[in-house]
């Protein structure tokens, strides 16, 4: 009799943990995210990710849980649609997919549709056609026209309007991110262009991209400056981890920001924010991770819970400096 007892007891502990693990009516929802980041090696995704991370604990409860697993798309497009298609082979409910080429985007969602499992895209902003490929994808992004509006505006209200070196022209050097993403092709536009509807004058010099890293943004502000030396009153870098790299370019050459040359990036990373405060670079724009981390989630989140989500979820950007 103790001998059956015991078995029974076993039997119902082991439905009772088959049913906890399949997220079932054990009382624990267990949901299953899918994240692909473009690229782990990235300052400023780095941050991104971390807070997507640490948000979906903050979200869980004694009765949701949140299987969320996290990919390296290690720059490479072939590499992330096989970890979209291995998340969709494991059934996730939903993806959070920074792509590798906003270009793919079709391709993804194709893919998300045929299964079934919305997708939240963020950071890299998929074509309007591409965004009208299905009802259940999202975009979470920040204007990128503000964030080169801004740096063109950090630059046109200093007292000699970014020309440091008195010649009656801001002659610039634009370090560039990845020319197919709109964060690269707004911010090198629209910094310009706050100058401009000024009325300043300006004159670029030197305009390469540097892929958003901080060593091709060293290399590529050294090679200005040795070819343009005393003419660049400003380097505009499209991120601040090029930034970083120009800082060090400058050093090298001899130059002070402030006063000799101005150097203007975006996101606010810590280490750019130090730099400020050092007076190692002009300013810098808020890109703001938290609150696009936070609202992709909180879409991801929606989606799972089949509630409506809106099509495109705007973070702003801020002036830092
Ligand atoms: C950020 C860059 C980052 C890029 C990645 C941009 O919004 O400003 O720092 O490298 O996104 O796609």
């Amino acid at each position: 009799m103790k001998k059956l007892c015991a078995l029974v007891l076993a039997g119902i502990m082991l439905i009772a943990l088959a049913a906890g693990c399949s997220g079932g009516d054990g009382g624990v929802k267990t949901y299953k995210v899918g994240v692909s980041i473009y690229k782990y090696d990235d300052n400023f995704m780095t941050l991104y990710r971390q807070e997507i991370e640490s948000y979906f604990k903050t979200l869980e409860t004694d009765t949701v849980k949140y299987n969320v697993t996290m990919m390296d798309g290690k720059g490479d497009m072939v590499e992330q649609t096989n970890q979209v298609e291995n998340f969709i082979a494991q059934k996730v409910d939903v993806m959070i997919i920074n792509l590798v080429q906003s270009s793919s985007a079709a391709t993804i969602t194709d893919k998300a549709k045929a299964a079934n499992i919305p997708v939240v895209y963020i950071n890299r902003e998929p074509s309007a056609d591409d965004m009208n490929g299905w009802d259940k994808i999202s975009y979470v992004g920040a204007d990128a026209k503000q964030s080169g509006t801004y740096q063109g505006e950090i630059i046109r209200d200093l007292a000699d309007n970014g020309d440091i070196n008195g010649d009656g022209v801001v002659s610039y050097v634009m370090l560039v991110g990845d020319p197919e993403n709109t964060d690269a092709q707004y911010r090198t536009e629209y910094s310009i262009k706050a100058l401009t509807d000024a009325g300043i004058a300006v004159e670029k010099l030197f305009e390469q991209r540097g892929d958003w890293d901080t060593a091709k943004g060293q290399e590529l502000a050294a090679n200005a400056l040795a070819q343009f030396g005393g003419q660049i009153d400003v380097i505009f870098a499209n991120n601040d981890g090029m930034a970083m790299g120009a800082i060090q370019a400058i050093k090298t050459a001899g130059r002070t920001v402030g006063q000799d040359i101005y150097l203007v990036g975006v996101d606010a990373i810590p280490e750019a924010v130090d730099a400020i405060a050092a007076g190692d670079m002009t300013g810098t724009v808020l890109n703001d991770h938290i609150g696009q981390s936070h609202t992709a989630v909180d879409a991801a989140v929606r989606y799972m819970s089949s509630e409506s989500v809106d099509k495109y979820l705007w973070v702003n950007y801020q002036k830092v400096q």
